[in-house]
């Protein structure tokens, strides 16, 4: 039997344009998510109307080619990684890309939280020991509960 592959993570906050409205958001998403299926990724969005927040999780090559589209957008600016590594498991399977509203509140804590020591990826930890992954799950879960 052969391991499955690793699954990295991805998080980052950035300023969104200033004429951004609701069509954009949805061009975007509808964008994402199919990119994001054929890398196999998957993740979720935060906005509050001015930062964006987003986690993006599946193979290395697959996280990091949706990243480079992403860095390459003109819709945002000022990207902030908050963390970049390899993680024990797929938290947000359910979502190919999906985009919640947050309060600017929010977004600034599970920005400001600890994602991961810069020099050592969280390997073995997991979301429990994660607190900018466990504000964002806890986020996700009382707003979007799994679909079984
Ligand atoms: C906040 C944000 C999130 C995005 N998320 C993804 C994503 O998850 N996957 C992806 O392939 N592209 C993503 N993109 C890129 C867009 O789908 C699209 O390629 C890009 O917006 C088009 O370039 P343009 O915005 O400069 O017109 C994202 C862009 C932004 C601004």
């Amino acid at each position: 039997m052969t391991d499955s592959p690793p699954i990295y993570a991805l998080a980052y906050a950035s300023r969104s344009s200033s004429n951004l409205d609701n069509s954009d958001l949805e061009e975007i998403l509808v964008e994402a998510s199919a990119q994001n299926r054929m890398a196999d990724v998957t993740g979720v969005l935060l906005y509050d109307g001015t930062t964006f927040l987003q986690y993006l999780e599946g193979p290395e090559e697959g996280v990091a080619s949706v990243f480079d589209r992403i860095k390459q957008s003109k819709r945002h600016a000022d990207i902030r990684v908050l963390t970049s590594g390899e993680v024990p498991e797929r938290y947000f399977w359910n979502w190919s890309m999906a985009c919640q509203h947050a309060d600017a509140s929010l977004i600034q804590r599970i920005e400001a939280a600890r994602w991961s020591e810069r020099s050592h990826p969280y390997l073995e930890e997991d979301a429990e020991h994660n607190p900018g992954l466990r504000l964002l799950a806890e986020f996700w879960s009382v707003q979007v509960p799994p679909t079984t």
